[in-house]
């Protein structure tokens, strides 16, 4: 009985190590956070018996990453999977590079379990070439409740309630808004802005469709006002302060307030912070009800070498993330909401709850929209133009009229270098 036994643990192990491939996953996920929560998959595979080599290029936002993911597949490199997303994993598609794994997705139904805006963002030509982990919104303002308990202070929902509560923050000796004094950082929440002053249809013309009469107008000057307003509330003589180390501030009570998409949640959670009691998550000002969403993603690409195993283990790899037990460990962790619509929420906290609530009420009503910040309204290079315009805005703000005219012929242009 002894000897079959471990015959039987022996062929195991065997089966395992003939099946044991390896995956080269390109990420940029290094915050507390963000690092718990692809640990979750990190284990998945692990568990798969496959290895796991980690091609980190660290830097929010993931602009560095994207720059190293080309040099490599331009040496005929390419990782298994990349997290690229939006309108970049189409580039890639259209250059050739990415795997279709339409055979996966029908089998375990994706266009079932997807919301069309995720499948849509997922394929090419109707083949699905990515694998969505989640789905983040961007328009959030974090707080620090008891530090505005102790001030005596609301939750502000509109642009007046915040000013009156910052000169207060402010007089009490707090830094108002953390921020870092990051592109990537400014232009998360220019865009929030110009959702909250402009409404969807603006946000739309202006920022999706690129319409110059949208780009240009008084309305893109009343979103310049209010922007510039708001960053006399912060300190930006941090220089390359980490989105990440922003947020340390206000769970710390140091600051009172970040906007910043919900990956911040990640680390109040990673602090052992709990919502509604430490921190509170609201829409920002004039945003409730509406959604700017950016999703994760991992791109397949074609691996180079034909090797099974490492072909087994990158298509364990894409089954593993949309595993209803990876969708909610990671997002748990991540602070988003799973991609996948037929799960329960039960277990997710309030802000988890209500981000999949504002989900649909925005789908809705057509202010489901997709980030420019982040990738998904747009190309790569129209939303690097976008960043440097909003930079240099930032450090040298110019008059509202020029600033719209600014933005809308850097936008035009980066339109154009695409032709
Ligand atoms: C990504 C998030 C990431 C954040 C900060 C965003 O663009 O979508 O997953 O946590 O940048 O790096």
């Amino acid at each position: 009985m002894r000897k079959t036994l471990a015959l039987l643990v022996t062929l195991c192990s065997l089966a395992t190590i003939a099946h044991a491939g390896e995956v080269e996953v390109l990420h940029y996920w290094t915050s507390g956070g963000e690092a718990a929560a692809l640990d979750v998959l990190k284990q998945q595979m692990a568990d798969d018996g496959h290895q796991w080599k980690d091609f980190v290029i660290a830097g929010g936002g993931g602009a560095n990453a994207m720059a190293e993911l080309q040099s490599r597949v331009l040496k005929a490199r390419p990782p298994t999977a990349a997290q690229i997303k939006g309108l970049d994993i189409q580039r890639w598609a259209r250059l050739g590079f990415l795997a279709n794994l339409n055979d996966i997705a029908q089998a375990d139904q994706w266009d079932k379990n997807l919301p069309k805006v995720v499948a849509d963002a997922m394929k090419h030509k109707g083949k699905y070439v990515a694998v969505p982990v989640n789905v983040h919104r961007t328009n959030w303002l974090w707080v620090n409740k008891p530090l505005l308990d102790s001030l005596n202070l609301a939750v502000p929902t509109t642009w007046d309630e915040f000013d009156s509560a910052a000169a207060v923050i402010q007089q009490a000796g707090y830094q108002v808004i953390a921020q870092g004094n990051q592109a990537w950082q400014h232009a998360t929440l220019f865009e929030a802005v110009a959702l909250s002053i402009g409404g969807p249809d603006y946000y739309r013309r202006a920022f999706v469709q690129h319409e110059f009469s949208a780009m240009k107008s008084t309305t893109t000057e009343a979103v310049f006002k209010r922007y510039y307003r708001l960053l006399a509330w912060m300190d930006l003589n941090e220089v390359d302060l980490e989105w990440s180390q922003a947020t340390q501030a206000v769970i710390d009570g140091r600051a009172a307030f970040q906007f910043m998409g919900d990956w911040a949640k990640g680390e109040f959670i990673k602090a052992g912070k709990v919502a509604n009691r430490d921190y509170m998550c609201v829409a920002v000002p004039g945003t409730a009800n509406e959604f700017i969403f950016n999703i994760d993603s991992f791109a397949i690409f074609n691996l180079r070498d034909n090797n099974a195993a490492n072909l087994e283990a990158q298509r364990d790899l894409v089954k593993n993330v949309m595993s209803a037990s990876f969708q909610r460990t990671f997002n748990l962790n991540k602070g988003s909401i799973p991609a996948r619509t037929d799960l329960s929420a039960a277990g997710f906290d309030l802000c988890a709850k209500y981000s999949m609530s504002e989900f649909l009420i925005a789908n809705e009503q057509q202010a489901l929209l997709p980030s420019i910040a982040h990738g998904m309204a747009t190309t790569g290079t129209v939303q690097s133009y976008f960043y440097d315009r909003i930079n240099e805005l930032t450090a040298k703000p110019l008059s509202p009229k020029e600033s719209s005219m600014a933005l809308a012929k850097a936008i035009r242009y980066g339109q154009y270098i695409l032709k």
